[in-house]
């Protein structure tokens, strides 16, 4: 086959070990492989190239994605999914790996139900809000990253008897803000999926100090974000001192995690050997170690916050 490859959305730390992992797995069956720049805007652009050995070489431990990405909006039309259907067509390409989130996988629905194209995936996103996995690609490593950034900001937060509200990403999963706050011992947490719980807040943030002088509250982002929840906090409690920090874009970057380059090696084999094996049309997943197929129309974002977990989280946090 030829094979194309491309990292789609929001970039993520492990994507390029699962580009690499495409590339060597494509070359060692004895296929063609071709990187495509910037996603789907770069497939409608033509921003392909031959890729070999050497154009993976050196990347496993590196963040972010050697193929760029982007987020587009016309490939949401399907006139330009023709355009890029085209423009593999002229390459010969027969198949492609996408990897990326739910944006992604939609796109990929879209192209191989419209222009044929055989497609698989690997869940590359932070958010960790994909059907069809236990970890996608970059979440493992994010978590760690603010996990210390907590750590941190806990040796102020408690030198100081203050209160810190962090606000983490994920504008529509709370995985992030929820993990975390188990990780790094958090006061209090607030998740898009559940209605923020002001009493709960106030309940926690008017109680005593006598195990701990500071209190930390995760905040995920999104509509009532870090700054309007500060902003409340220091109406309802001025004798506090509160303090915000915004973690941001620091937790999409840096060197993969362990569990991130071993997992994004493995789904991204998986996704060639899918193709050449006639499979296509799925996200490659793992559960349990174990490897899933999701259709791509079923990856959809959800959240898999179960019910044994938040009763974790209830009772860890204060
Ligand atoms: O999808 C990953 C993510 O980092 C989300 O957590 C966040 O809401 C979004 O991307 C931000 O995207 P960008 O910085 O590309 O606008």
């Amino acid at each position: 086959m030829n094979i194309g490859v491309l990292t789609s959305g929001g970039d993520s730390p492990g994507m390029n070990a699962c580009i690499r992992a495409v590339v060597r797995t494509a070359l060692r069956n004895k296929n063609n492989v071709y990187g495509i720049y910037y996603g789907y805007e770069g497939l409608i652009d033509g921003k392909i190239e031959i890729f070999n050995e050497k154009s993976v070489a050196n990347i496993i431990h590196r963040g972010g994605t050697i193929l760029k990405t982007a987020r587009s909006n016309r490939f949401l039309e399907e006139s330009w999914r023709k355009t890029a259907a085209q423009n593999l067509k002229k390459n010969n390409i027969d198949g492609l790996v996408v990897i990326g989130g739910d944006g992604t996988a939609k796109g990929a629905y879209a192209l191989q139900k419209e222009c044929g194209i055989k497609i698989t995936g690997a869940p590359g996103t932070i958010d960790n809000d994909l059907f069809g996995s236990d970890y996608t690609i970059g979440f493992d490593t994010a978590v760690n990253t603010v996990v210390e950034a907590i750590d941190k900001i806990r040796d102020t937060a408690e030198s100081h008897d203050r209160v810190f509200i962090v606000e983490v990403m994920g504008r529509d999963s709370g995985q992030i803000a929820l993990n975390c706050a188990i990780a790094s011992g958090a006061e209090a947490v607030l998740i898009p999926e559940s209605k923020h719980d002001s009493e709960n807040l106030i309940r926690i943030l008017s109680s005593g100090r006598e195990n701990k002088s500071s209190k930390i509250v995760i905040v995920a982002e999104g509509d009532e974000g870090g700054v309007k929840i500060t902003e409340k906090i220091k109406n309802i409690f001025p004798d506090l001192d509160v303090r915000l920090t915004i973690l941001g874009h620091t937790q999409r970057g840096g060197n993969p995690s362990f569990l991130d380059r071993k997992n994004a090696s493995i789904l991204g084999y998986e996704a060639v050997i899918q193709l050449l094996s006639g499979n296509s049309g799925n996200m490659m997943g793992l559960i349990n170690g174990k490897l899933t197929l999701t259709p791509f129309e079923k990856i959809a974002k959800h959240n898999n916050l179960e019910i044994d977990y938040l009763n974790t989280i209830n009772n860890t946090l204060s």
